[in-house]
């Protein structure tokens, strides 16, 4: 392998992707075992969002039995989408499924954004946008959250320029864990710009742009399996797009881009609902749980979420000792501390054991993070 800085393949790859910093994912729990010298299924895994109670039994059942893994999958998603009809309540014209809802950020950009188009960026918000904006060529345009972490609607409005072309707005948003109220995203509507209301978090939150979408045509409503239903795995999200929009995107999507698994997985996820929606209620609860136990900590200020994680700036300490004396004791949050979002933490919510192990360690810890 050429590394070598001048590698003449370098100078054949787009000058503006050499540049980029990349998307900082989150690390696999083996990793994370072995870095905390703990067997794996002692780590704490607080750092993703994902569904501690794991998937529905029965998408198990299903994939262990399916016998059409040699066959390619459904290009146009039919049963998904038929499936996802009665969930949403809107008709399958309006839904389309991607490997994950990264996977419908990145296409929308594809469809919408010429070299140099502009992205609103509502910051601080979920880092896939501005990460996909600039793989796609576009410019990102960040527009600060007020005090209280809400869209910055009159701001927005005035980075509006000739080249906006889409607007991004996480409700519940990532890592802040509020949701942005209906007469706001109308008032994006209204500029003229796509307006993308990224509901992965929406089954915690229970608020919901998705009957509007068919009322206009720059309205597109994103959503997940990765959280309440258990599959971050298996990479599942949809959207619910103007049947013009679908129409397209159905288009210039990769012909199989919903593996098998992950389309049984959703069809028995639905089947499930009750069993679900049962997981998703024991997460609000331990939420509100966890929310008194940081409340009580001196040194964080947990914000009101209504998601699935609690957003903890650090006031009075340092957020990245406190980060390694987690990962110490086999607890994994994630840490932020970037010019715009200082010493902070996000902690997912766990199960109960998960909240007692974190907040005994926290106190142990302490704001100054010696532990
Ligand atoms: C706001 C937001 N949107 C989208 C995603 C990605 O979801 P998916 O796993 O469906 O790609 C996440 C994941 O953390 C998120 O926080």
């Amino acid at each position: 392998m050429n590394s070598s800085p001048f590698s003449k393949v370098k100078g054949l790859m787009r000058k503006d992707l050499l540049g980029l910093e990349g998307y900082q994912p989150i690390v696999p729990p083996e990793v994370l075992s072995e870095e905390a010298e703990i067997p794996v299924e002692n780590v704490i895994k607080l750092d993703g969002n994902e569904n501690p109670y794991g998937c529905s039994p029965r998408v198990q059942r299903a994939l262990a039995s399916c016998s059409y893994y040699h066959i390619y999958p459904d290009p146009e998603q039919r049963e998904v989408r038929r499936a996802l009809e009665g969930y949403v309540g809107v008709g399958a014209e309006y839904i389309v499924a991607g490997s994950g809802s990264d996977e419908l950020i990145d296409l929308v950009l594809r469809l919408f954004l010429e070299p140099g188009d502009e992205v609103i960026n509502c910051f601080p918000t979920f880092g896939m946008y501005p990460f996909s904006t600039e793989v796609c060529g576009g410019r990102v345009v960040n527009v600060l959250r007020d005090r209280n972490y809400a869209v910055d609607v009159a701001a927005a409005e005035r980075a509006i320029g000739n080249r906006t072309k889409v607007i991004f707005i996480a409700s519940p948003n990532n890592p802040t864990g509020n949701v942005t109220p209906e007469r706001d995203i109308l008032k994006l509507v209204e500029t003229g710009r796509v307006v993308v209301v990224d509901e992965a978090y929406y089954e915690f939150s229970g608020v919901t742009a998705a009957p509007l979408v068919p009322e206009y045509e720059n309205l597109i409503v994103l959503r997940s399996f990765s959280k309440w239903a258990g599959l971050a795995g298996l990479r599942i999200g949809y959207g619910i797009f103007p049947a013009l929009v679908a129409e397209q995107l159905l288009k210039i999507k990769q012909p199989y881009n919903v593996n098998l698994a992950a389309q049984v997985a959703v069809q028995e996820s639905l089947a499930d609902i009750e069993y679900l929606k049962a997981g998703v209620r024991a997460i609000i609860s331990e939420r509100e749980q966890l929310f008194k136990k940081l409340s009580k900590i001196k040194f964080l200020q947990p914000f009101p979420s209504e998601a699935n994680f609690i957003f903890c700036p650090v006031v009075d300490g340092d957020a990245q000792r406190i980060h390694q004396g987690l990962r110490r004791c086999g607890i994994f949050v994630r840490y932020f501390d970037t010019p715009l979002l200082r010493n902070s933490l996000r902690i997912s919510v766990g199960k109960p054991e998960h909240s007692d192990a974190l907040i005994e360690a926290l106190q142990r810890i302490g704001g100054k993070g010696s532990g």
